[in-house]
């Protein structure tokens, strides 16, 4: 594979026409931290992470779309009610036309993320460093006639259809106290018997599943009737890895449905292959997709779903987010050690050995946080021109916290083998994301030669471990026309 463009200060990436699909990959060169930064709303874009989604009682009129792109208003397809029902009748919306929002064929990505330092302690309310990467999640939303509600997750192969008019017949009231808060055990159960899973089906099925349909009812369900829909998912992130697949996911779900239930508009305009959504409707995104990460992952800090809504270099505190600024070209390793694991275990562990040994973990967290600041700063300080000095702070850094990591009990003996192998090529590393396995990453210094780099990822290889290779400062959230994808993302979303 080629190696990673870097990209220059200030330029917002697009997908390359290049842009690989396939998920399993065999080397990493991240560049540019500088590169592809969004703004999230000016320096500091504070999101509220943990602020109720309230849904727009008045949504802005949608924008029309290119029409040789995407499919057009068809009233034979859509005719006022699908079942010639007054119960099921197609909302009217402010075209006048009978169920124009219907009509549009949406295509969304979202990126996964890796985590440079502060992964578990913002969950703590700690700072964390994080940054999109290049290997996005892929949505396609296709307006329906035959009353169901199609999901369809190609890498997990799942595929479950749920009858509208059954879901519509349902009280769906037990969401509406969901919005500010971890969904609740009741509200599980509930979605869970809507859902009409089978006991023995994987959790993964599961979860994907509960977050698919808390997002669904609980966004389409102020509209008349709850839309059929068709909707695949795909992702170029390997699952349980650490990369934040969960939350592209949720960002893709939470963006399309608000999107085609007119709660934002569509920021694709004639002509555009690809657009993003204004700032006001990437919060809204974001908030959305937070609940759908809580459901996935119980307890999340938000920092995922902010990264794969905003993309490029962030800082994550609280819900605050803000881009990292004047940050060096920096090449990172990704290794996936395959081990998998399972983000909400990992999260709860810490939390549990917090709770047992509160000054000796509490301590940890709060270290984590001046490593985090510490990286900030230096990366700030780099600028252009790094000096050798700056990359050593950044290696100890690197080592310090993947101590740390292993003290609140989310290491692995995959992540301890990784390091070392690194280590006696004069490499860093440390795990990123929940860690447990997973995956981790190498900091490449300046003037490190080819073969080197080459010799580490064959080392790592040999280890049973996938180096990926992709770039980071990706955008976030965008809305594509279908002639601008990619013909392999073209294909896995056909299940082909
Ligand atoms: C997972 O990518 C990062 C964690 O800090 C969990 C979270 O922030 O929600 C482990």
């Amino acid at each position: 594979m080629a190696t990673t463009p870097r990209f220059t200060a200030g330029v917002r990436v697009a997908l390359p026409a290049s842009h690989s699909p396939v998920p399993v990959f065999h080397a990493l060169r991240a560049a540019a931290l500088e590169t592809g930064i969004q703004e999230p709303g000016g320096a500091e874009a504070p999101l509220q992470a943990k602020t109720a989604p309230q849904a727009k009682t008045a949504p802005q009129a949608a924008h029309s779309h290119e029409p040789g792109c995407l499919t057009g208003p068809d009233p034979a397809r859509f005719p006022s009610s699908p079942r010639g029902d007054s119960t099921h009748s197609w909302p009217r919306h402010r075209s006048g036309f009978p169920g124009a929002m219907l009509s549009e064929v949406l295509l969304v990505s979202a990126p996964g993320k890796v985590i440079l330092h502060g992964e578990h302690a913002v969950v703590h309310g700690k700072v964390a460093l994080a940054v999109s990467l290049n290997l996005r999640t892929f949505l396609r939303l296709q307006p329906h006639s035959n009353g169901k509600v199609d999901l369809s997750l190609p890498n997990i192969g799942i595929k479950r259809a749920w009858d509208v008019a059954r879901l519509q017949s349902l009280d769906t009231s037990f969401l509406e106290q969901g919005d500010v808060t971890t969904p609740t055990s009741e509200q599980v159960e509930k979605l869970k018997e809507v859902a009409g899973l089978p006991d023995d089906c994987a959790v993964t099925e599961r979860l994907a599943v509960l977050a698919f349909l808390y997002l669904y009812l609980s966004i389409c369900r102020k509209q008349r009737a709850l839309p059929s829909l068709d909707i695949v998912v795909w992702s170029e992130l390997p699952p349980g890895a650490g990369l934040g697949s969960s939350a592209a996911y949720s960002v893709c779900l939470a963006a399309a449905l608000l999107t085609v239930c007119e709660e934002i508009p569509n920021p694709l305009k004639d002509g555009d292959c690809v657009n993003r959504w204004t700032k006001e409707d990437l919060e809204l995104i974001n908030k959305w997709a937070f609940q759908g990460e809580r459901m996935i992952h119980g307890n999340p800090s938000g920092v995922d779903n902010a990264v794969s809504t905003w993309g490029g270099a962030l800082r994550y505190h609280q819900g605050k987010i803000s881009s990292l600024k004047r940050s060096p070209a920096l090449q990172i390793l990704l290794t996936n050690t395959k081990v998998p694991r399972n983000t909400r275990a990992l999260v709860a562990g810490v939390r549990n050995r917090l709770l047992k040994f509160p000054e000796i973990v509490a301590p940890l967290l709060t270290s984590i946080d001046a490593i985090s600041l510490e990286c900030e700063r230096v990366l700030g300080e780099m600028g252009e021109a790094p000096a050798p000095e700056q990359y050593l702070v950044l290696e100890e850094l690197i080592d310090m916290n993947q101590h740390h990591l292993n003290a609140l009990g989310v290491g692995h003996a995959s992540l301890d083998q990784l390091c070392q192998v690194t280590r006696a090529r004069g490499l860093h590393s440390k795990l990123t994301g929940a860690g447990g396995g997973g995956c981790g990453i190498t900091l490449l210094k300046p003037g490190l030669e080819q073969p080197e780099v080459e010799a580490t990822k064959q080392a790592l290889t040999s280890c049973g471990f996938d180096c990926l290779e992709t770039s980071i400062g990706a955008p976030g959230v965008s809305i594509h026309s279908a002639t601008s994808l990619d013909s392999r993302v073209q294909q896995a979303l056909d299940g082909l």
